[in-house]
């Protein structure tokens, strides 16, 4: 078992619940096969205890952390300084402590895009994305997208008048790429159309709920790269129905894990053992 020593370096997982979270195997997988002397330990912590907790690991032994619901935009209160982009999304998941200060990331747009590139070969650059939904996800990946230089981004919810909010936005802070799209009917079918990748964000076909899809198998075409966020199931109803059209489908996991590595080379300069991240996630895969 490991003993950690007055040297070890702490990464913490801050959110609650933390029950099911994969990151702190799947960090401690690549510290133990590296042989770095780092730990990686989840702590449940209420809104009510972010601050004084944060102060403290700050005074201590911790090179870093990352952050998750709930606590992702309260965290932003309490950092000394702030990455653009994060500034920008208006999230933080993951904090560097460095000569006493702590600096804010925003890596899981990062992740999004560096799996989409691994599945399926893809950059955003030039290239025409539709998403569906409008929540913290949905954010994150949008402004990412937008900042790597998509074409455009369309963006497709329910409520639309959030979509409307997040494209006048983007456009505004990043790039004038983003658009609103209503969600029904012939304007769906047509933006689904014209985009090249098609982006489940929301939580639609997640373990219970898993023969629900966000948005109508005829929106997907054979051409079309189909991305799901969801990762429980490994293959939701969205990318079978994707895979039988003829579609590319690009499975959650990957961005759990690429968001995973590159927080790893925030924390600590180096890069991660992505490969062995990914046998950890697997042990996810449910079918
Ligand atoms: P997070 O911030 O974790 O990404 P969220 O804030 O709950 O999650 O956002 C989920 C997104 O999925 C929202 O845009 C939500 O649509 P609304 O803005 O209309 O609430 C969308 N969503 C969730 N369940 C949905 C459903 N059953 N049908 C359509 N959209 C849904």
């Amino acid at each position: 078992m490991f003993s950690p020593t007055v040297h070890t370096r702490f990464i913490a997982l801050l959110g609650n619940p933390l029950g099911h979270s994969i990151s702190p195997p799947m960090h401690n997988r690549v510290f133990e096969k590296l042989g770095m002397d780092y730990c990686y330990l989840p702590i449940e912590v209420t809104a009510e205890d972010l601050g004084t907790i944060f102060a403290a690991m700050k005074k201590m032994n911790f090179a870093g952390c990352n952050v998750t619901i709930p606590h992702k935009l309260a965290i932003m209160a309490h950092l000394d300084e702030l990455d653009d982009l994060a500034e920008t999304i208006g999230a933080v998941n993951t904090v560097r402590f460095q000569n006493g200060r702590s600096k804010g990331f925003n890596t899981d747009g990062e992740g999004f895009i560096r799996s989409l590139q691994e599945e399926s070969g893809i950059t955003p650059k030039g290239h025409r994305f539709l998403l569906f939904g409008c929540g913290g996800a949905t954010r994150a990946i949008a402004m990412t997208l937008a900042a790597h230089g998509a074409e455009r981004v369309m963006l497709c919810n329910r409520t639309e008048a959030k979509a409307e909010a997040l494209a006048e936005e983007i456009n505004r802070r990043v790039r004038p790429c983003a658009a609103s799209i209503a969600c029904k009917g012939k304007a769906q079918l047509t933006a689904a159309g014209e985009a090249d990748i098609l982006v489940n964000t929301t939580s639609i076909g997640m373990h219970p709920n898993e023969d629900v899809m966000p948005f109508p198998e005829a929106c997907i075409e054979a051409r079309h790269i189909v991305a799901d966020i969801v990762y429980n199931p490994w293959m939701t109803k969205l990318l079978s129905t994707a895979e039988e059209r003829g579609a590319k489908a690009v499975h959650g996991l990957g961005m759990l894990v690429w968001q995973g590595a590159a927080a790893f080379k925030i924390f600590t300069g180096r890069e991660a053992d992505v490969a062995a991240m990914k046998e950890e996630v697997a042990k996810l895969r449910k079918g």
